[in-house]
């Protein structure tokens, strides 16, 4: 798949998933990128650009930290995603935020314009991501700043699932995905730069970065059923699994999650999922 094909077809999954996206009774997008601000820390007054800013799970923390001397841009290549950041902001009566529709991969912005540069969950679905690091260190301002989240891959998973789904998702339905879309070349295609530590580190470094810090810290994801994550995986990564799966086997692949994952409640309360995340930040050098 091209590069034009691919954006597309990840335009019209986000497009789709907008309306429902992280509420639907399953909490990760949003602790995450409440967890990536806290860990980038900006200031009062700064500018920052969220790249794939989604409903804002990074950006609305964001623009509470820079205040009203501040400013954050969302852009987002899904305009679905980009009206309900919109319509966010304005019942928040945010007038520090801007949403824009745009590819994050080369946004045509004005260099030196920003102090932080953010992108949770999201720089992974850029295609050329190391081309697109160096754009932005381009686009940050002396001693500016970039803060990124990430799944923690690892060989034995499908990307975007957590560790713990590894048995419960024979290896024989994932042959259902298209080749583009099969867990090797998803692995090309993420890990190659985003896999291991020292790979990240290069690129990074390539990209015009110095003090690059990679931390995997768990996340607590609450889950209000085991219902309500399968539910929830439709609008994540897995829908891509689920849409290619012949009705049987997605029929039994939803009993065998749900049974797995209400076995880990705590009678009717909410099941607790650790799920890693890498948490990326660097410095530009210039
Ligand atoms: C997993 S969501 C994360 C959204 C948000 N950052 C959050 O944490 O909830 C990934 C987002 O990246 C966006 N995205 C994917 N490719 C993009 C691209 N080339 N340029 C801009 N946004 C992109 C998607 O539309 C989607 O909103």
């Amino acid at each position: 798949m091209d590069s034009a094909a691919y954006k597309s077809t990840v335009t019209a999954a986000f497009n789709r998933a907008a309306a429902s996206y992280d509420r639907l009774g399953v909490e990760f997008f949003t602790p995450m990128g409440r967890r990536l601000i806290e860990r980038a820390a900006p200031r009062p007054g700064d500018r920052v650009l969220d790249v794939g800013c989604g409903r804002g799970a990074s950006l609305f923390p964001a623009a509470e930290l820079v205040g009203p001397t501040g400013h954050v841009l969302g852009i987002d290549i899904a305009p679905a995603m980009i009206e309900e950041a919109r319509a966010e902001a304005e019942r928040q009566g945010a007038t520090n935020v801007e949403l824009q529709v745009l590819d994050g991969e080369n946004p045509d912005l004005p260099a030196k314009s920003f102090d932080l540069v953010t992108g949770s969950y999201s720089v992974i679905f850029i295609p050329d991501a190391p081309a697109a690091m160096a754009r932005y260190a381009k686009l940050l301002a002396e001693n500016g700043r970039i803060a990124f989240t990430s799944p923690v891959f690892t060989d034995d998973t499908f990307p975007f699932l957590p560790p713990m789904f590894t048995d419960l998702i024979p290896q024989d339905l994932l042959r259902n995905l298209p080749a583009e879309w099969q867990p090797e070349a998803l692995r090309r295609r993420f890990n190659s730069w985003l896999g291991k530590i020292g790979d990240l580190r290069r690129t990074m470094r390539h990209a015009g970065f110095r003090d690059v810090d990679v931390v995997d810290e768990p996340l607590h994801v609450v889950v209000d059923s085991g219902e309500a994550w399968v539910d929830w995986s439709h609008t994540q990564g897995m829908r891509l699994l689920w849409q290619h799966l012949p009705p049987a086997e997605s029929q039994q692949l939803r009993e065998r999650l749900i049974a797995a994952l209400d076995a880990l409640r705590d009678g009717d309360g909410p099941a607790l999922l650790e799920v890693p995340v890498r948490y990326v930040t660097a410095t530009v050098r210039h």
